[in-house]
C-alpha cells in the first residue's frame, strides 16, 4: 500500500505548525508551551526544567486548594475505597456513589434543584448544547466564547450567529433577525477567560426576555472568583434567577477534573440521554470525584479565600494600570497584559521569566492578531508579598521591552 500521497498532503501543515512555533521560541529561554512544571504544594511558586524556581502568575487553580493536603487525602481516601477507574460511563456501571454526592453538592452551591457531572468541562460544553439543540433552533453566542462551546454549536446542527462581546445591543438586533420558530439560546461566558471581563447579565437577561430567548452560561472562570462567597455570576449581581442552564468545570478554581451542568431534573434526565459524552464516555474517575468534591466544601468554608483573591485582583490591577500597562477591561483574577504582535508577547514573557515570574503569553489565534497578551491569572495561594513581588518583575520586564517607557 503506498501511503506517500496521504503523507504529502499533511507535509505542508506540519511544516507550517513546525515554523510558526520555531518563530517564536527560537532560544531555549523563549520556551513557553509545554513546558513541565513542578508545583509546590504549599506556595504559588513551581520549578521549571531548567530547575529554576519562579513564581506561577498565569496558574487556573484560582482557591489555591491545589495540593491542600485535605483535598489530597479525600482523593486518597476515593482511590483506596473504589480504585483508579470505574467500571464504564455512567448509564451503565460506572455510577458510584460519590458521583451523586458531587452533583448534590454542586446543585446546592449553584441553587438549582440538581447537577450532572461529566469527565471535563470540555464535554460538558460539547455535550450539552450539541445535545439541547438542534436544526430549526438559534443558538447566539457571544463572539468571545469559550472554544469548547463553539464546538458544541458546530455539533447541534443549530443556526449559530454570533454577536459582538459583551453588547447587550447587538445581541438584540441578532435576536430579531432570528427565527422565532424554534429554541433561541443565548450563550456567554461568566467571566471571559482571555479578558477577565464580566458579561453584563442583568442587561442580557432584560434583551432575552422580550424574544424569549434561554441563556446558557458558562462559568469555568467564575466559580471560587466572583460573588461574596465564590458562586459565580449570578451572586455576582445579586439574584439567582437570572441564567436558564449554568454550566463549569472542575478544574480550575476546584483543583480536580470534570465538569458540571445544573438545571431542572427534568432538563438533567433528558441530558443523560442526549448529551454524547455524557452517554458515551467513561465516569469521571474516583479520586477527581472525591477532590472535587472536598474543594467544594473548603470553598465554602473558608469564604475568605475568595475574598482575597478579588482584593489582591484589584491591586495588582490598580498597579499595572497606574504604571500604563493595558489590562484591558479586566475586572476579575484574569488580568491580561497587552502586549501587540505575537513576538511582543513572548519577548515580555521572557523578560518576565528573567525577573522570576512565570507569565504565559496567548497568542493568536486564541486572541485577535495585534492583541497578544499575558495572561495572568491570580489565585488565593499568592501571598500579598507575592502580588508586590510580581508587580515589580511586571514594571522592571516592561520598561526593558518598552511596553511602557523606561
Ligand atoms: C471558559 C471555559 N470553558 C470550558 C473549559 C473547558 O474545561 P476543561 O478544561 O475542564 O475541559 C475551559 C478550559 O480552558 C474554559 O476556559
Amino acid at each position: 500500500m503506498n501511503s506517500s500521497t496521504g503523507w504529502e498532503r499533511l507535509e505542508p501543515k506540519l511544516e507550517a505548525m513546525a515554523r510558526r512555533v520555531r518563530s517564536l521560541e527560537w532560544d531555549p529561554s523563549r520556551r513557553n508551551s509545554f513546558v513541565p512544571y513542578e508545583i509546590e504544594t504549599d506556595s504559588a511558586y513551581v520549578r521549571a526544567d531548567d530547575g529554576e524556581r519562579y513564581l506561577m502568575m498565569s496558574g487556573y487553580s484560582y482557591l489555591g486548594l491545589l495540593g491542600d493536603p485535605r483535598v489530597t487525602e479525600a482523593a486518597k481516601a476515593a482511590l483506596d475505597k473504589y480504585g483508579t477507574g470505574n467500571q464504564g460511563v455512567r448509564a451503565l456501571a460506572g455510577t458510584i456513589p460519590l458521583h451523586h454526592e458531587l452533583e448534590a453538592e454542586i446543585a446546592q452551591v449553584m441553587q438549582r434543584e440538581a447537577a450532572l457531572v461529566f469527565g471535563s468541562g470540555y464535554a460538558v460544553n460539547t455535550g450539552v448544547v450539541g445535545g439541547m439543540v438542534g436544526p430549526g433552533d438559534t443558538l447566539l453566542i457571544d463572539k468571545y466564547v469559550h472554544a469548547s462551546l463553539v464546538d458544541g454549536c458546530k455539533l447541534s446542527g443549530a443556526t449559530v450567529t454570533r454577536w459582538r462581546h459583551n453588547d447587550p445591543e447587538h445581541l438584540e438586533r441578532r435576536l430579531q433577525m432570528s427565527s422565532p420558530d424554534g429554541m433561541r439560546v443565548v450563550i456567554i461566558d461568566s467571566v471571559y477567560s482571555m479578558d477577565g471581563d464580566i458579561a453584563p447579565l442583568p442587561e442580557i437577561r432584560e434583551v432575552c426576555d422580550r424574544y424569549g430567548a434561554l441563556i446558557m452560561s458558562d462559568e469555568a472562570h467564575a466559580l471560587g472568583v466572583i460573588g461574596k462567597t465564590g458562586r459565580g455570576i449570578e451572586e455576582h449581581f445579586g439574584s439567582f434567577d437570572l441564567v436558564d442552564l449554568k454550566v463549569g468545570t472542575l478544574s480550575k478554581g476546584i483543583p480536580s477534573m470534570g465538569g458540571w451542568v445544573v438545571a431542572s431534573k427534568k432538563l438533567l434526565l433528558y441530558l443523560r440521554y442526549h448529551a454524547r459524552p455524557f452517554l458515551f464516555s467513561a465516569s469521571l474517575g474516583p479520586a477527581q470525584t472525591g477532590a472535587a468534591l472536598a474543594a467544594l466544601r473548603i470553598m465554602q468554608q473558608e469564604p475568605e479565600r475568595v475574598e482575597h483573591i478579588q482584593r489582591e485582583s484589584a491591586r495588582l490591577r490598580s498597579i499595572l494600570v497606574g504604571a500604563g500597562i493595558n489590562v484591558g477591561d479586566s475586572e476579575t483574577a484574569v488580568i491580561p497584559i497587552i502586549c501587540g504582535s505575537d513576538e511582543n508577547a513572548y519577548d515580555y514573557a521572557t523578560a518576565c521569566k528573567k525577573a522570576g515570574i512565570v507569565g504565559l503569553p496567548v497568542v493568536s489565534p486564541a486572541v485577535p492578531t495585534g492583541l497578544a497578551r499575558l495572561r495572568i491569572a491570580i489565585t488565593a495561594r499568592h501571598t500579598t508579598a507575592d502580588i508586590d513581588f510580581a508587580a515589580e518583575a511586571f514594571l522592571t520586564a516592561a520598561k526593558q521591552t518598552n511596553l511602557v517607557a523606561a
